[in-house]
Parts: C-alpha cells; sequence; structure tokens
C-alpha cells in the first residue's frame, strides 16, 4: 500500500473511492480464461488526470437487492449483474444488499476506458467498506476480476500489468512502473463519437481468440513489445515510446479485423485523424496515435506539440471535442480532507 496514495478512514458499511481512466501503450486484447479474468498477455499503460469515475457503495442490511446508478441514472441490468457478481466476489453471496451510484466525468462506454476506472474505484469503495485493507497488488488482483484493464487503474503513471500463468490469477496483476510526476507528457483525446460501443472489449476480445488465424502470433509477440517499451519509457524516449504505441495499436486492430465476422471499432474521422497525424510528424511535429475498443483518437504528444496537434485536427469535421490529460494519480478514497 501507498500511504501516500490512500488514507485510512474509520467507515463502518460505506465509502466513496475516486479512480482515474487508463490508457495502454501496450494493448491488453485476449483472455487465458474467462473464470477470473486472467489476460492472455501483459500490457502497459498510462494513467490519465482528465478522467474520473467516482463511486459510493453502501451495504446497508435494509435494503432488499442490490441498485446501481450510473452517472445518475439506473444502470442497465447487464451493468448492475456484472457489479452484483463483483460485489459478491469481495463479500460473499451471503454479503448485504448495496447500494452503488457511480458518476464518469467523460462519455461511458465509448472506447474512454469507463470499465478501468469504474471497477478500480469499485474495488476500493467496496473493500474500503467492508473495512478490508488490501494492498495495491490484491486490489489490482481484485480489479482485474472486475475489468482486465481496471487492475492497471490503480496505480497512476506509467504501469504494467503482468500475465500469469497459473489459473488462480496470483500472477496477475498490475505494478508502478513510473510515477505520476516522472515524465510530463499529454495524451490528447478526440472524440469522434460519443455513442456507447456495439461490441464491448470481452466480446471482442473471445471473438477474436475463437477466430482470427493470427491470435497465437499477437500473444507470442507481445513480450518483445513489452520489453522494449519498459526500456522506451526508462530512457523516457518519446520516438521510441510513441512508434511502440502505434505499433502494439495497429497489430490489435489489425487483429480484431481479422476475426470472423470482423470488428472495426473506427469511424471515418479515426482514420482522418490518423491521417493528419501522421502528416504533422512528417513536418517535424511528433505525435502518435492510439485507439481502442471505440472510435475515439488518443494522441500521444510532448506539452510544446498540443497547440500545432489542435490547430491541425481543427480541418477534422468528425471531431466533436478534444480533451486534455496529463499522467494520472493513483485510485484513493475520498475523505473529508480531500473532498
Ligand atoms: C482495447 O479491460 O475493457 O482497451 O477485461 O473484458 O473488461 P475486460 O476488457 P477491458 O479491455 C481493454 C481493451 C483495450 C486495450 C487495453 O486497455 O489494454
Amino acid at each position: 500500500m501507498t500511504p501516500h496514495s490512500r488514507q485510512r478512514v474509520s467507515i463502518t458499511n460505506s465509502a466513496t473511492a475516486v479512480a482515474h481512466a487508463n490508457i495502454a501503450l501496450v494493448k491488453y486484447w485476449g483472455k487465458r480464461t474467462e473464470a477470473l479474468n486472467l489476460p492472455a498477455v501483459g500490457s502497459i499503460s498510462l494513467t490519465l488526470d482528465a478522467l474520473k469515475t467516482e463511486t459510493t457503495v453502501s451495504f446497508d442490511g435494509a435494503l432488499q437487492k442490490d441498485s446501481l446508478v450510473l452517472n445518475g441514472k439506473p444502470a442497465s441490468e447487464a451493468s448492475l449483474k456484472r457489479v452484483s457478481d463483483f460485489l459478491n466476489h469481495i463479500g460473499g453471496i451471503n454479503r448485504s444488499s448495496a447500494s452503488i451510484v457511480s458518476t464518469n466525468n467523460f462519455p461511458t462506454a465509448a472506447g474512454l476506458a469507463s470499465s478501468a476506472s469504474g471497477f478500480a474505484a469499485l474495488a476500493l469503495s467496496a473493500t474500503s467498506a467492508l473495512n478490508l485493507d488490501l494492498e495495491d497488488v490484491e486490489l489490482s488482483k481484485l480489479a482485474r476480476i472486475g475489468s482486465g484493464s481496471a487492475a492497471r487503474s490503480i496505480y497512476g503513471g506509467f504501469v504494467e500489468m503482468k500475465c500469469g500463468n497459473t489459473d488462480d490469477g496470483n500472477g496477475d496483476y498490475a505494478i508502478s512502473l513510473f510515477e505520476q510526476d516522472y515524465w510530463d507528457v499529454r495524451m490528447l483525446i478526440a472524440i469522434t463519437s460519443s455513442d456507447e460501443k456495439t461490441i464491448g472489449s470481452t466480446e471482442g476480445m473471445n471473438r477474436t481468440a475463437n477466430t482470427s488465424p493470427f491470435y497465437s502470433a499477437w500473444v507470442q509477440s507481445q513480450a518483445a513489445d513489452l520489453d522494449e517499451m519498459r526500456l522506451a519509457l526508462k530512457a523516457k524516449d518519446f520516438q521510441k515510446v510513441g512508434e511502440l504505441t502505434e505499433h502494439s495499436c495497429f497489430k490489435m486492430h489489425g487483429l480484431a479485423l481479422s476475426a470472423r465476422p470482423p470488428l472495426l471499432y473506427w469511424n471515418a474521422a479515426t482514420t482522418e485523424t490518423y491521417q493528419i497525424i501522421k502528416e504533422l510528424r512528417t513536418s517535424g511535429i511528433p505525435a502518435y496515435v492510439t485507439m481502442d475498443a471505440g472510435p475515439q483518437v488518443k494522441i500521444f504528444c510532448l506539452p510544446e506539440a498540443q497547440l500545432p496537434i489542435r490547430q491541425a485536427l481543427k480541418t477534422v469535421k468528425g471531431i466533436k471535442s478534444i480533451l486534455e490529460c496529463r499522467p494520472g494519480p493513483a485510485v484513493a478514497l475520498k475523505t473529508l480532507e480531500n473532498v
């Protein structure tokens, strides 16, 4: 447990936590097994300061059943079941029912990693409400059960998710590589759609694993990408980190496109944005793109490149807005002192 990142409070049955989303620089795509949501590959991410989820969990013996309010509205039955199953995993099936209230400050389920910040915030708020005090690694394993990428949102800055090789998931957790203040980089997020995605990551990765002829090559080539990325981050080699980030992104999307039926997460503005970033690079402005299971384009750059990038992207009609993110902090409890 990093003492500065979380503060202990004496709560009996209710707690609020804030977690930040993360963007993978080396992508996770594919599961070893679904039972404990064990990844088929490791991954490396950057936690983002501007995308956050705040979640309050209150266990209450007087409640008849669980309820989930997401962004001010009752959540779908499917979302409620996913959250209830997760709470059963923590508190057992005989636990008290819970009221869960969760708010994102960004579009939910449009490829902006809401499940990452969502399950990281839920893992900390729920364990804290039950007076469980978990080490970061244990909290990361728990968050992973909710969503693989959530295991990384336990930490701030640059984070690595380890891929274990046992069925109990003991080797499948994230660790901090470099903390939030290590490197002043930016991730600009070009929002090209706020619609919910049609095929979620879980379904997408399972379809890919079951049908793509390239899946085993993807799994087998991941270790080399992770090794290279660790070294590039250590050297703060911006160009190398950017090139590896794009490589992993396009490898993942090429893989997804080779599924049957194919998975195409992009729209016209996604590809137009990529072309412009590539042209900018040729003209001497260093910037690199990455995309997840949705059409938003995340642009990795240094602070001084922001203005020319924003200027160049003005011609892309499909971009609705651009969010600026810096490296973000670890998950934390919300207490009276930090409200
Ligand atoms: C493309 O973590 O959402 O964003 O474990 O099934 O919940 P589940 O998947 P999820 O997948 C994230 C996939 C990705 C790449 C990444 O974040 O590494």
